[in-house]
C-alpha cells in the first residue's frame, strides 16, 4: 500500500480507515514539540529517560492531536483522553473517532476510524531476536507450522507479519498482556494479504475483523486491524504535521 502525502481534506473521507506514518528520527528537536503539548504529556515525556521512547512518545502525541483535532474540528492541544482497563487510550468527547497508535525505532503509526475499533502495530525488524523461541511461545500451532513450511529466506518477514497482525488485533480489541496470544491464528505468508484466520473459542472473530499489512519503511512492518467490512484503507504520510525546523538536524533530512 502506497503512502500519500497528507492533504488538507483527508478527514472528509469519513468511511475509510485512515492509517498514518510519521518519522520520529534521531536528532529531532524535541523542544519544538514539547511547547505545544499539555502539562501532563510534557511530564510523561520527562519521565522517559531513554531518548528513543521519549522521541516516539512526543511525535505520537504531537501528530495524533493534530489528526484528532482536524477530524473533530476542535483545538488539538486541548483534547483530553481516557484510558481503558488495559491501557488503550480513547478521546474523551461525544462522537469521538476510534484510534490507536504504535511506535518503534524511527517510526510512529496511527490508525483512525469514525466508529470501528482499530488497532495498529509497527515493529522494527531485528534479526537478533530469538525468532523461533518467540514463535514457540506466542504463535498458535497452526502459525508455527506455517512458519516452518516457508522457505528460510521468507521466515523473518513472515514472523513479523504474524507478530504485528496479532498485536494489531489485540490492540483493536483493547486487550492487554492478559490475553493468551497463542489462541489467535493469523496468516503469516508475507506474499499474501493479511488475514485473521481464527480465535480459539470465538467462532465469530475471523468474520468480524479485517487486517491490513504494509510497511512504514523497509524493515518497519505495520499491521492494522479494524472491525467490520472495511470499505477502504487510506495510508497517509503525516511527516508534514511535524514542525519543519524540528527535523532540520535529524536523520530524516540527512
Ligand atoms: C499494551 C501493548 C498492546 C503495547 O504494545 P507495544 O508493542 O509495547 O507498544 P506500541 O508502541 O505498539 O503501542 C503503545 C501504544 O498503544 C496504546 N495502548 C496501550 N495499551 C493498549 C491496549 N491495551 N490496547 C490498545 N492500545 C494500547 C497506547 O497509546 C500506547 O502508546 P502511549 O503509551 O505512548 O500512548 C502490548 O504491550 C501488549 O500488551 N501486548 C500483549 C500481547 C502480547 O503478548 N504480544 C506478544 C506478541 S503477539
Amino acid at each position: 500500500m502506497d503512502w500519500i502525502s497528507l492533504t488538507a481534506d483527508w478527514c472528509q473521507h469519513r468511511s475509510a480507515v485512515h492509517v498514518f506514518r510519521s518519522p520520529a528520527p534521531e536528532g529531532l528537536d524535541e523542544d519544538r514539540l514539547l511547547g505545544r503539548l499539555p502539562d501532563y504529556e510534557r511530564q510523561r515525556a520527562a519521565r522517559l529517560k531513554f531518548a528513543g521512547p521519549r522521541r516516539q512518545y512526543l511525535v505520537a502525541r504531537y501528530v495524533l492531536r493534530q489528526l484528532l483535532g482536524a477530524w473533530c474540528h476542535a483545538d488539538p492541544w486541548s483534547l483530553s483522553f481516557t484510558i481503558g482497563p488495559h491501557g488503550k487510550p480513547r478521546l474523551e468527547r461525544p462522537g469521538a473517532p476510534e484510534f490507536n497508535l504504535s511506535h518503534s525505532g524511527d517510526w510512529v503509526a496511527i490508525a483512525l476510524s469514525a466508529d470501528r475499533p482499530v488497532g495498529i502495530d509497527v515493529e522494527t525488524i531485528d534479526q537478533k531476536v530469538s525468532r523461533d523461541r518467540l514463535a514457540e511461545r506466542y504463535f498458535s500451532l497452526a502459525e508455527q507450522s506455517e512458519l516452518a513450511s516457508l522457505p528460510d529466506s521468507e521466515r523473518w518477514a513472515a514472523f513479523y507479519r504474524g507478530w504485528t497482525c496479532k498485536e494489531a488485533w489485540i490492540k483493536a480489541t483493547g486487550r492487554g498482556m492478559g490475553f493468551a496470544v497463542e489462541r489467535l491464528t493469523v496468516r503469516l505468508d508475507p506474499a499474501l494479504p493479511a488475514r485473521l484466520c481464527a480465535v480459539e473459542d470465538d467462532a465469530e472473530a475471523a468474520a468480524q475483523w479485517r487486517l491490513m499489512a504494509t510497511a512504514a519503511a523497509p524493515g518497519a512492518p505495520v499491521a492494522v486491524c479494524a472491525s467490520g467490512l472495511v470499505e477502504e484503507w487510506r495510508c497517509w504520510d503525516a511527516a508534514c504535521l511535524l514542525p519543519a525546523d524540528a527535523l532540520r538536524d535529524s536523520a530524516a533530512t540527512a
